[in-house]
């Protein structure tokens, strides 16, 4: 079976974690590199709570830290979801595990420029990596074959009416981006919003009782506990493994093609993924929009993922 090659750019962040392990097992994806990002939290609690995922699920990836700031704007991070650590809730063994030398924008560039163009890079935090690798070295633009983000909405946000918390916390790197001419798949939180993890499910995924399904508790417990806090859900939305669940299962997702545009200029709607979902500016698509979920194959999905572990 030809496994899918991804770079995981995240900001762990209780699902980033999620979505790496998810990637860190299943067959179909050969996870080259995860890659760390500010966004959740600052870049240092966001890179060791990517080695801690990793340590604890036993996972051999290299992990690189990247940008700690936005290209231009200030830092945000999302500590009323996330908490203090940006991985409030599991309890881990003293970390072994240790970062590669090589910075996360480095990485990206040195490992596109060798490939044959079979590389896809799957961002599930802020887009700053991403869009700083395309500036230093644009030749790797065309190595990329596909850029799968979690990210923005073409209905409301969730920082602002307009703008998703990944978008709006690097808004210039998601410009670059979507302005790159590579095939986009955009999971925003149209679909990732139907993906509710209730107790049912922390439960239900709690039953299988591996190191995988303890993680999947420890950190749901919180994230739900935040989403109810903040947002008033029961179940929280559980955003970025959906990335990596499409690529291991494309029919997960239905997407529909459309000219996305990020804004970058306005005051109320900075940082929107302006999706022309009708097609009325008759402009070229550039990206493949996620507007529905198979929510029950996702959940398998997640299942069958956190049983491959031991
Ligand atoms: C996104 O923002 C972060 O808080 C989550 O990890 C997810 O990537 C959802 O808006
Ligand atoms: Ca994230």
């Amino acid at each position: 079976m030809d496994k899918r090659k991804i770079i995981l750019d995240c900001d762990p962040g209780h699902d980033d974690a999620v979505a790496i392990t998810l990637a860190g097992i299943n067959e179909k994806i050969d996870l080259l590199g995860i890659t760390v990002v500010a966004g959740n939290q600052t870049l240092e609690k966001t890179s060791v709570n990517a080695l801690n995922v990793c340590q604890c699920l036993g996972l051999d990836v290299p992990v690189y830290a990247g940008c700690g700031q936005p290209m231009i704007r200030e830092k945000m991070v999302a500590a009323d979801i996330h908490g203090e650590t940006g991985l409030d809730g599991p309890v881990f063994e003293p970390l072994k595990k240790k970062l590669e030398d090589q910075h996360a924008v480095l990485y990206m560039i040195d490992t596109l420029m060798k490939s044959d163009g079979d590389i896809t890079v799957v961002t599930t935090g802020p887009m700053t990596n991403l869009g700083m690798a395309m500036r230093l070295e644009p030749a790797i633009i065309p190595k990329i074959q596909e850029i799968v983000l979690m990210g923005g909405a073409y209905t409301n946000g969730n920082v602002t009416p307009a703008a998703e918390f990944n978008i709006i916390a690097d808004a210039d790197a998601a410009y670059v981006a979507f302005t790159s001419g590579r095939p986009i798949t955009m999971v925003g939180l149209d679909v990732t919003r139907k993906a509710l993890c209730y107790p049912s499910i922390v439960e239900r995924m709690g039953k299988i009782g591996n190191k995988a399904s303890k993680l999947f508790v420890d950190l749901m417990k919180h994230f739900c506990a935040s989403q109810k806090a903040v947002f008033g859900w029961e179940g929280g939305p559980l955003h970025d493994p959906i990335t990596i669940a499409y690529l291991i299962d494309p029919s997960i997702l239905t997407t529909k093609p459309m000219h996305a545009e990020i804004d970058i200029r306005s005051t109320q709607s900075y940082g929107r993924t302006n999706c022309d979902y009708f097609g009325y500016q008759k402009k070229e698509p550039n990206a493949n929009v996620g507007i529905d979920i198979d929510v029950e194959k996702f959940w398998d999905l997640v299942e069958d993922n956190l049983k491959k572990y031991s």
